[in-house]
Parts: C-alpha cells; structure tokens; sequence
C-alpha cells in the first residue's frame, strides 16, 4: 500500500542481534578496524605502550588519552583532524602496579592528569584503514596542566581568583570532558561534567560552603590529587573547583592557540553543546546538565554569525534559558537574567544550577545529549534514567516529581525527548515537545515499562546516552547503560548503538559494544564513508585479547562496498 511506501526503511543494513562478548559487532557488508587506543603514538618520541605498566608516565601528554568521549571531525586544508576528548581515568587499569590502583606520588597523579583532557590528532586513510598521522603538526594535547583562558561573565570575577591566579582570568586545564560540540565557525566544543571528582581536602575537618554541595564537591575524593597537588586541595584552594564546570572552545587547526573557558555558557556538569542557529544567524548552544533532577539548558548568542565573519563575542555575549517542560506538550525557556534570578551575571555563570532553580526549571531524568536534526527545525535529548527519583543526588536540589517528558517513578531505561520550536526557529522561547522513544523490555513487561510502540524485543536497549544526526536525518543513538542481560535488562545484551528515523519512529540495532563498555563519541569523515564510533571503558581485554589491559579505542565503520554511511 501507499501508506506502507510511504514508511519504507531508509535504513540500509540489517540489525545484528544483542551480544554478551567482548568485541564490537556491525551488521553484515559493513567491518570495523581500530583507528586509536589510549596509548597509542600521536608522537614518535613518546615511549611504546607497555601493558604491564599502563603506559610510560613521562609520555603520557604525547599519546591518545584514556576514556574516548565526546568527538568531531575537521578538514584543515587538505589534513583530517578528529578532536576527541578522554573523559576520565581508570586508575586501577592506568596505575596497574599501584596497590588499588590510587596515585602514590605526584609522578602518578602527573600520568593521571596527562591521561584526560583532549587530543587533536590527524588521522589518514590508507589501505590498513584509518591511522594516527605520528607527529603531524596538526597533533596536540590538552590536559589537566594545559593553560587556558577564562571569557564572558564570570572571567576576572573574585570567586575565580586564586592565589597562583589573581586576577581570575587563567585556568590550567580542562576536567572530565564528556560530551563535545562542533561551531558553525569550526571550533570544537568540549564538556566539564563531573568535574567534581578531582577535588577533595586534605583536612577532613574542611566545612563545605554551601555551593560545593549542590554540585557534589566534597572531602572525598576519586583520584587522590589533592594529596600530591595543592591545586586540588579545597581546603588550600576554595575557589579552585569554580573553576571547572564550562564548556571550553578549542581550534583544531592552531596548535598554538588557547583553549577558552566560556563562562556565559554556564557552569553545570556538561554533557554536550550542540549548536544551532537561530533565523536571524544568532548562535544557540543546547545542553544538558547530566544529574538526576537536573536542567537542560539554552544559550543564544546576542550577536548573529556570518560565515566567514567576526565570531568575537559570539559564546561570550548572550542569554542564558532553561527549559520549563508543561503536561500539555507546551514548554518554554526561562531566560536566567539579573531580574529573574536575583544573582549577578557573574554569579549566574559560576552557580548556573541554583539561578535554574530560583525561575522554576523542570527537572530532568539526567539530561545526557543533545542533537539537532539538520533537515528539520527540531532537537532531541536523550534522558538517560532515574533509578532513585525522590533521592536528591546532591544538596540543594529540588524535587523530582514524575510529569512530563519524566513521566516514569522508577525509570531504569530512559527516554528521548524531542522539542520543535515555535515559529520554526531555534532562537524562539516557546516550543513544543513529545518524547521520540520510551525505552523498555517488552520482553519482561507488559506496562508502561515496556517501552513505546517503537520498542521490540528486537531493538530494544536501555540508558541512551550519545546522539547525533547524520546527514540525511537519521538520529544515531549511543547507550551507556546496565549490560548485566539479566532481570529487568534480559534481552537487551552489551551496550549499543541505533539508528533512528525521526519521521517514522523506526529504530534498528547497528553495532553492539564489547561487554563492560559504553559507546560514545560519533563522527563521520567527510566524504561520509566512514563512522567514527568510541567504545570507552571496556572490560574485557579489547581490542588486544587475553592478557593485556582493555584500552578505551576509536573504531572507524565502513561499508564493504564503500558505500556513503552517513
Ligand atoms: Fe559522561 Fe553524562 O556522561
Ligand atoms: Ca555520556
Ligand atoms: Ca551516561
Ligand atoms: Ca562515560
């Protein structure tokens, strides 16, 4: 029939099936190959991984970082460059010779910080697949020592000045870069999540202002700095952890150049940017602030970008809203000013969570990322779960009442919300919203926690997490979730990765991961014939086998008949 023409498949692969082993799978006429694993050379002097040590610690700021997250591609002239970022650190696997794998002196926490931040690297096709161009000018890493520059609001502001910076206008490093983002300038965009835990005290004694407990900074810490870097001792240096939390731009094609702190668009735990323009050329940034109970978020620039135009100011100047969601598929955003919060411009930059919660934000089912769709005026966000609605994660928070695109008590399987904005027009306050996909296990269920009618026992998955459209509208859905394959997520095997057709609700499985690990980070070359796809975190041995360390790598997917993929 017409109606049955008319919802043909676009898409052109077979789904593979759930898996519970530990290497990747694509759907057959398509192979993948390893382009980068932590460890691996972007520098011929950097010393060859060694897998009973975890890697030379003198060479750690000249190899691919540890934890692949967030990553874009760039042509900068005739090279091709991935920016990618490394989130954070394994250290029982970084550390393999450290009882428990905690840094023992500063010579650790050293290798630890040099593991994250991000690495700019050329990459070329050859006829062994895509491959790190070793020393390529364009190769670079960014750490947690890396000097950067604060902008917009907050910049100079008193709560940033600490006493190796007094003037508040320099920050060394950039932390816990999740997600990224790409302008339309070509910059990259890369994410401060859970900056919190890097920083703890070595006085168990310290009193806590009341800041640090909204965003769960605390005298425990996960990695041990503060015992070896002052830096990271709160009780030696209060302000240090406002600090951390932005969105930070990078220029792929200037080694020299230094990355930028943007404080006007907020300080939350960033999962990714996603950029947009409005009609008028104003810049929007969408994101997601990845805590349960937490916001999503929406900058748009003052000024408007032209192509090939000044971009001075263009993530410095603007507005900052947060998304209040309405029962009726109505929503707005909340504009977070001096008059509508009662905080200082500054103030809102560096405390972004409580301005969100003084103007009445709903709260999200841990907001993860953002896409928009490049052939229709419309966003998607993938709402990760909420296994304790009612239990705030950190103080200060507000309540978290099912309702809206949040409309599981127990939500263990997470949803995608999508909104189209008013006037068809990013920039606009009113939008309208519906959720894409209630994930669930139709195969254990027969409720609401089955998921929506898009979810079959063939298709189905739990916790999407990464998202990104690719050319032709097609929404690529990353899962960082409960792999156990067990109980409520029987069925659904290793994390994963789908496609999703917006217009016909359709979702297919395209790759399953290696058991432990998340997929995330997704970017295509751009004669769009090959997928770039993370797998962080395995934990199995992959992709080397038995016997040696997992390492966290970048897969380039091509079709056999190398065909387009994206
Ligand atoms: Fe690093 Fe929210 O994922
Ligand atoms: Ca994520
Ligand atoms: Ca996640
Ligand atoms: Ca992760």
């Amino acid at each position: 029939t017409s109606a049955e023409a008319m919802t043909a498949s676009r898409f052109a692969f077979k789904p593979v099936d759930i898996a519970t082993d530990s290497i990747v799978h694509v759907p057959e006429g398509y192979t993948w190959d390893i382009v980068a694993s932590w460890g691996d050379k972007l520098f011929s002097n950097a010393a060859d991984f060694d897998h009973a040590t975890g890697g030379d610690a003198a060479s750690a700021d000249r190899i691919f970082g540890e934890n692949t997250d967030g990553m874009e591609f760039f042509t900068v002239g005739e090279r091709q460059v991935i920016t990618v970022n490394h989130e954070y650190v394994n250290p029982k696997i970084n550390l393999p010779k450290n009882d428990g794998g905690m840094p023992a002196s500063l010579e650790d926490v050293r290798k630890l910080q040099n593991l994250q931040g991000v690495t700019v690297m050329e990459v070329a096709e050859g006829d062994d697949g895509w491959k790190i161009v070793v020393d390529s000018p364009l190769n670079r890493r960014i750490t947690h020592l890396t000097p950067m520059t604060f902008s917009g609001p907050a910049a100079g502001h008193d709560l940033l000045k600490t006493d190796a910076d007094p003037e508040g206008t320099q920050s060394l490093g950039t932390f816990n870069n999740c997600g990224a983002g790409k302008t339309p300038w070509g910059t990259y965009l890369t994410c401060e999540e859970n900056f919190n835990s890097y920083f703890g005290s070595t006085d168990a004694g310290f009193e806590l202002p009341e800041d640090f407990k909204r965003y769960g900074i605390s005298v425990e810490t996960r990695y041990a700095y503060e015992k070896f870097d002052e830096r990271f001792d709160i009780s030696k240096n209060v302000n240090e952890p406002r600090r951390a939390g932005y969105v930070v731009e990078i220029n792929p094609a200037d080694p020299e150049s230094t990355p930028v702190k943007r404080t006007a668009l907020g300080r939350i735990k960033h999962e990714n940017a996603e950029c947009a323009l409005a009609r008028d050329g104003r810049v929007i940034v969408y994101m997601g602030d990845d805590e349960r109970g937490e916001f999503l978020y929406k900058f748009v620039s003052n000024g408007t970008y032209q192509a090939g135009g000044s971009t001075d100011g263009l993530l410095d100047d603007g507005i900052l809203y947060v998304a209040k969601f309405h029962d009726d598929g109505t929503g707005e955003w909340l504009a977070l000013t001096e008059g509508t919060t009662g905080m200082s411009l500054p103030e809102i930059c560096i405390f972004t969570r409580m301005a969100a919660s003084r103007v009445g934000a709903t709260t999200m089912d841990r907001p993860e990322w953002i896409a928009v769709n490049p052939v229709a005026v419309e966003a998607y966000c993938a709402l990760t779960n909420n296994k304790n609605r009612g239990v705030k994660p950190n103080a200060g928070g507000d309540e978290t009442p099912v309702g809206g695109p949040n409309p599981r008590e127990k939500n263990e399987y997470g949803q995608i919300v999508r909104w189209y904005p008013e006037n068809d027009d990013h920039a606009d306050t009113k939008f309208k919203w519906d959720l894409f996909v209630m994930a669930g296990n139709p195969a254990v269920h027969k409720d609401a926690y089955a998921g929506s009618p898009n979810v079959n026992a063939g298709n189905m998955f739990n916790s999407p997490d990464g998202m990104a459209f690719d050319t032709r509208g097609l929404l690529w859905i990353q899962t960082d979730g409960e792999d156990s394959n067990e109980g409520d997520f029987a069925g659904q095997g290793n994390n994963q990765m789908l496609i999703g057709d917006p217009v016909t609700g359709e979702i297919a499985r395209f790759l399953t991961a290696p058991i432990g690990s998340e997929v995330t980070g997704l970017c295509w070359s751009a004669d769009l014939r090959t997928a770039f796809v993370g797998i962080q975190h395995p934990s199995a041995p992959f992709p080397d086998g038995e016997g040696k360390l997992p390492r966290s790598s970048i897969i380039a997917v091509r079709r056999d008949d190398k065909a387009l993929i994206g």
